[in-house]
């Protein structure tokens, strides 16, 4: 029998919703990553354009949208060699699939994670090991990801803890998957993609984007892989039986949204000026900020239980997610998204201003 799933977090987190509620100003909700900000017109233009849609849409995607992922890969991600690309609904689902798609019997994840890492591999009825960032120590295994920038962390690799983890999957001949949904968002360091390290030879090597974050299209789930061929052929083969095709109105929506980098510049700004508000007013509050060096979130620690920590901002009607809930090192930090309007997170940061008078 599968192993149990864990709680749903955010349900976990509901009674503190209840708390922050409470606030004479209201909530400010800095939990969930959704973001906030409005997806581009371009791209809703693009995703209305194609609205007349009555045939299905290949699994492998259109032509145009495998050439958009292919040239953004070698300009963007500085890929390189011989490689593929295949189109998914949401990452989260990738993540959640892939192990039981591959027939992964043990999985790697990083010890402070994304949840849906474990969740996938118990859904593949797989042995879940939770390892550091150091490569070289990783046990034998099918299946690893790796996840820069981090969420929660906000944790960039170097390029030799990059270098490092596809040594360890050409020793092992083993699948590593770099979960790089964040690359485009760097603040104090700039995040670079392990299809750059691979010197042309990407076998068993994959990363995985989303423009969910990226292009505010989190509602369109739109994804797609892009590395080893064969790989991508396997998946692509399970995945031509089992659905999860890509909507085509959607396909034309991340053509558009893959074809245009200033939107991604004005997010990234609009990210990183959040973060440099609350940054100053979290440490006033007694907290130290931690990594938090690129993509969406702050990961920050008062050095004390992070529910401890989630409830004294829930008095101030501030809602923020436990470190926890990305693994048992995460228990004495929290991690606060800057998906909320910039109103909302100049609120924030009064409202923390006021109480450290
Ligand atoms: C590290 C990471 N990977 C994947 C996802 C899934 O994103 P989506 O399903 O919207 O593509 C998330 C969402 O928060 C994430 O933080």
């Amino acid at each position: 029998m599968r192993p149990q799933l864990p709680d749903f977090p955010w349900d976990v987190l509901a009674p503190y919703a209840e708390k922050a509620k409470q606030h004479p100003g209201g909530i400010i909700d800095l939990s969930v990553g959704t973001p906030v900000d409005p997806t581009p017109g371009f791209i809703q233009d693009a995703l209305k354009a194609a609205a007349d849609s009555p045939r299905y849409p290949l699994t492998a995607g259109t032509q145009k949208l495998r050439d958009a992922i292919l040239t953004w890969a070698r300009n963007t991600l500085g890929a390189t060699g011989e490689f593929d690309v295949l189109p998914v609904i949401g990452s989260k689902e990738l993540v959640a699939w892939l192990p039981t798609i591959l027939q992964s019997s043990k999985v790697l994840y990083p010890e402070v994670a994304y949840p849906t890492y474990l969740v996938g591999a118990l859904l593949a009825d797989a042995k879940a090991i939770e390892v550091d960032v150091n490569a070289d120590k990783w046990p034998k295994a099918d299946l690893a990801w790796v996840n820069s920038p981090s969420n929660p962390t906000g944790r960039v690799h170097s390029e030799d803890e990059l270098r490092c983890a596809i040594n360890w999957s050409r020793k092992r001949g083993a699948v590593l998957v770099s979960d790089e949904c964040y690359l485009e968002f760097g603040d104090t360091s700039t995040p670079q993609s392990i299809l750059k390290f691979t010197d042309g030879n990407n076998k068993n090597l994959l990363a995985v984007h989303s423009l969910s974050k990226r292009s505010s299209m989190a509602g369109y789930r739109a994804a797609f892989l892009i590395g080893d061929s064969q790989l991508i052929a396997k998946i692509r083969e399970v995945r031509k039986h089992a659905g999860m095709m890509v909507p085509l109105p959607v396909q034309e929506a991340m053509i558009a949204a893959l074809s245009e980098s200033t939107h991604v510049v004005e997010q990234r700004a609009r990210y990183n000026a959040r973060r440099a508000t609350l940054r100053p007013v979290l440490n006033s509050a007694g907290f130290s900020i931690e990594e938090s060096a690129a993509g969406l979130y702050i990961w920050a620690t008062r050095n004390e239980d992070c529910w401890i920590s989630v409830d004294w901002l829930a008095e101030l009607g501030i809602l923020a997610t436990p470190g926890i809930f990305y693994g048992k090192k995460g228990a004495s930090h929290i991690r606060i998204a800057l998906t909320a309007t910039d109103a909302q997170i100049r609120a924030a940061a009064a409202r923390l201003v006021e109480v450290c008078k």
